[in-house]
C-alpha cells in the first residue's frame, strides 16, 4: 500500500471554477442537498436530480486542471506505487492532468457516468459530457432499465471507503487538500499517520486543526509547491 495518501475536496478544484459545496455561493446555498442528493432523490424529485447532474456535466466540459491538480498528477506519476490519489470529488480535472482511470479513486461517484439502476445488472457508462437522455434515451443498453447519474447520495453505500480505510492504515504522511471535513472525518484519519499537513482555504468548523503536523490555510494552488516538497523529502528519506 501507499506510503503517502493524498486525500482532496471540493477545494482543490475551486480555482478551476467549480463551486465547493459549503463555501458561500456553494451549490448547497443554492440547491437543497435534501432533493438531489439524497438515497430518495431519483424516487421523489428525479426531474430536477437529472437536471442538476446534466448541468454539472455540461459545465464539466469547459474546466480545466489548475496547478495544483498538475502538481499531484505529476507526483502520481512519479511515485506510482507510494502515493495513493483519493478524492471526494466527482469532477474529471485529475485525469484532464494525466491521471489514468486506475491512478484515482473517487469516493462519491464520478459526475460523466451513468449508472442503470437495476441492481442486477448495475452496468456504468462514460457519456462525457452528455444529457443523460442524450444516451440511449436515458435506458440501460443492456436491460433496458433507466439510468441514473453514478453519484453516491447521501444516506446511500460509498463502496471505495474501504479502498480509503485501506490506504488510512497503512500511509505513514496524510495530506488533505480543500476538504471542510464535514463528510469524512479527516481528523480522526490524520491520528493514523506518522505525519500529516492539512491545507484548507481557510479553517474549517468540522476541522481540529490540532491533529495535524502541518496546517497551510491558503489556496491549493499557493499551498501545492510546499506540499510537494514535503512527500518529496518524505519518500526520498524513507
Ligand atoms: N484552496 C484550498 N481550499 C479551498 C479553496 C482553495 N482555492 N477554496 C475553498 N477551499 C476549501 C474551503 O475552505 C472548504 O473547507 O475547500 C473546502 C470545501 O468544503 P466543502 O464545500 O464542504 O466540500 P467538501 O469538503 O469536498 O464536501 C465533501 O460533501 O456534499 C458532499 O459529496 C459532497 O464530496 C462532497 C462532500
Amino acid at each position: 500500500m501507499a506510503k503517502v495518501l493524498i486525500l482532496s475536496g471540493a477545494g482543490i478544484s475551486a480555482e478551476s471554477g467549480i463551486k465547493t459545496f459549503r463555501d458561500s455561493d456553494g451549490l448547497w446555498e443554492e440547491h437543497d442537498v435534501g432533493v438531489v442528493c439524497n438515497y430518495d432523490s431519483m424516487q421523489k424529485h428525479k426531474t430536477i436530480t437529472v437536471e442538476f447532474y446534466d448541468k454539472r456535466r455540461a459545465e464539466l466540459e469547459f474546466k480545466e486542471p489548475n496547478y495544483a491538480h498538475k502538481v499531484v498528477a505529476n507526483l502520481k506519476k512519479r511515485y506510482k506505487k507510494d502515493i495513493a490519489v483519493i478524492t471526494q470529488n466527482v469532477d474529471n480535472l485529475f485525469e484532464k492532468a494525466g491521471l489514468g482511470y486506475d491512478e484515482v479513486i473517487h469516493l462519491h461517484g464520478f459526475l460523466s457516468e451513468l449508472r442503470c439502476q437495476n441492481y442486477d445488472c448495475s452496468l456504468i457508462f462514460d457519456i462525457g459530457y452528455k444529457s443523460q437522455k442524450e444516451f440511449n434515451g436515458g435506458l440501460c443498453p443492456k436491460c433496458h432499465t433507466k439510468l441514473r447519474p453514478n453519484i453516491v447520495f447521501f444516506g446511500e453505500q460509498a463502496p471505495m471507503y474501504e479502498e480509503l480505510n485501506r490506504h488510512i492504515q497503512d500511509c505513514s504522511l496524510f495530506v488533505v487538500i480543500g476538504t471542510s471535513g464535514n463528510v469524512i472525518g479527516v481528523n480522526t484519519m490524520a491520528q493514523f499517520a506518522t505525519r500529516s499537513i492539512l491545507n484548507n482555504y481557510e479553517p474549517s468548523s468540522a476541522i481540529n486543526d490540532a491533529y495535524f503536523s502541518k496546517v497551510l490555510y491558503k489556496k491549493a494552488t499557493e499551498a501545492i509547491d510546499e506540499i510537494e516538497q514535503e512527500i518529496e523529502s518524505f519518500l526520498n528519506c524513507e
